[in-house]
């Protein structure tokens, strides 16, 4: 295992590159198998999950290539199994966005039941209510979701929570059903958009994508196609914290100023200075400190859950008093307990952070829990006074595309070193 070891205080300078979207990458990658044929998926982020996600599409029968660096060919010729293995979906529950292309391509979809995970039970009751009102029958048997669709037909599904999964998995079963489906209270989140786009560039009918209804009209046949993954907007967002908590200067290219607006609301109230161009974030913080803020995560466009950790990270060492609430996840604060042993005053009164900003944070050794959560415990280690180690940074690598590279080039010192603590 490996751990990172980050000595804070250096102010973050330079230009940032940021990668492809991993949550947008993952429904794209599911949603070939809908068509048999050769399609060239670009800006495909090289990370751990992407990896789970081929060697799941392998499993079926598919065939998968790097033709480029971030170019990812799938040719799903010879795709002809339908059983996704527990294996494989304990690794990744993204890997649960099959459902709906196995049951819209083969009309059979048999994947194991992702179980709870660190951040929270996530249930996956709606993706199968959704199923069962386009016609599958759905049967849960030794631990797997059985799905069989003899004929798949339009409804009108509404979801009680928005489930970005769920609207996902509905639309990819729904494009090849007779009749138009509606989904209402629909995940809007740009991932979900990205989905709609490459499904249409295949000849699905959609319409509404990015509002809380969507319509799909069912067609015959699709066509296999190339897309381009848009910019990931929570590695976007982590930068621009970094650069917030690190009182340092950046360029942020390649990415979706719009995408990140509910962020940067929060993060001009803070005190930084943004200024946002077409695919560009230009980002300064030459205040001291940053004015403490308050942040509700909300689906999209509200504040995002996978940006609660890092906003946390910078709040820590803000001016005054902040509270932060999760709304999405039960269990997402798993990062406060990890701040604490850096000096971090954080109470937590239900799904409320209360985070009294403290002049400075001390180096130490913490543990990475999930994904966001390692990520904003880099943000702390970049801040805080002497050494910073994270074990268990196989977290990160299931989302951040070369994230110490990155963070080396703008003048962070951090290094990737084998953790002998952990054992192997
Ligand atoms: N929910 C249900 N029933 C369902 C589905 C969801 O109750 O059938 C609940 C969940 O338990 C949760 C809420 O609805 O409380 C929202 O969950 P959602 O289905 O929207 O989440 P997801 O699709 O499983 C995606 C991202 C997550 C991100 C959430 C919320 C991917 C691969 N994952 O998960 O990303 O936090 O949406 O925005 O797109 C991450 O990247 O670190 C990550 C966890």
């Amino acid at each position: 295992m490996d751990k990172f070891v980050i000595e804070g205080g250096e102010r973050l300078k330079g230009t940032v590159k940021i990668s492809g979207s991993k949550n947008a990458a993952l429904p794209l990658l599911a949603a070939t198998i809908l068509k048999k044929g050769i399609y060239q998926i670009e800006n495909v982020p090289r990370l751990r999950d992407i990896g789970t996600m081929t060697r799941l599409l392998n499993i079926l029968g598919a065939k998968t290539e790097w033709t480029d660096k971030n170019t990812l060919q799938v040719d799903t010729n010879d795709l002809d199994n339908h059983i996704a293995p527990y294996e494989l979906v304990k690794q990744m529950r993204a890997s649960v966005l099959v459902l709906g292309s196995l049951t819209g391509g083969l009309r059979r979809a048999t994947v194991s039941y992702p179980g709870g995970c660190a951040i929270g039970e996530r249930p996956i009751n709606l993706h199968i209510k959704g199923l069962q009102a386009l016609g599958c029958d759905v049967n849960i048997k030794e631990g797997y979701v059985d799905v069989t669709a003899k004929r798949l037909k339009g409804a009108r599904i509404r979801f009680d929570t928005t489930t970005v999964g769920g609207t996902e998995n509905i639309m990819m079963a729904a494009v090849k059903a007779r009749g138009e489906t509606i989904i209402e209270n629909a995940a809007r989140e740009p991932e979900v958009v990205d989905l709609a786009r490459m499904l249409k560039k295949m000849g699905a009918r959609i319409d509404g994508e990015g509002t809380e209804i969507i319509r799909i009209n069912g067609v015959d046949e699709l066509t296999p196609c190339n897309y381009k993954v848009i910019p990931d907007r929570i590695e976007t967002g982590t930068f621009l914290i970094a650069c917030g908590i690190t009182r340092g200067n950046m360029v942020i290219e390649g990415c979706m100023p719009g995408h990140v607006k509910s962020l940067i609301d929060k993060l001009r109230e803070a005190g930084m200075d943004i200024i946002e161009n077409e695919d560009t974030i230009k980002v300064a913080m030459t205040k001291k400190r940053p004015m403490a803020v308050d942040v509700k995560t909300a689906p999209y466009p509200g504040f995002p859950t996978d940006m609660q950790a890092q906003i946390m990270a910078l709040m820590t060492v803000s001016r005054g008093v902040s509270a932060i609430t999760e709304t999405i996840f039960e269990n997402r604060m798993m990062h406060v307990a990890e701040m604490r042993r850096m000096g971090a005053d954080i109470k937590v009164i239900g799904n409320t952070a209360i985070v009294r900003g403290v002049k400075m944070l001390s180096g130490a050794k913490v543990m990475a829990t999930d994904l966001r959560a390692s990520a904003s415990l880099i943000l702390t280690g970049l801040t805080a006074y002497g050494t910073t180690e994270i074990s268990r940074i196989y977290h990160l690598d299931r989302g951040y595309e070369s994230i110490e590279e990155k963070l080396r080039a703008l003048g962070a010192k951090i290094e990737r070193r084998k953790d002998e603590g952990m054992g192997a």
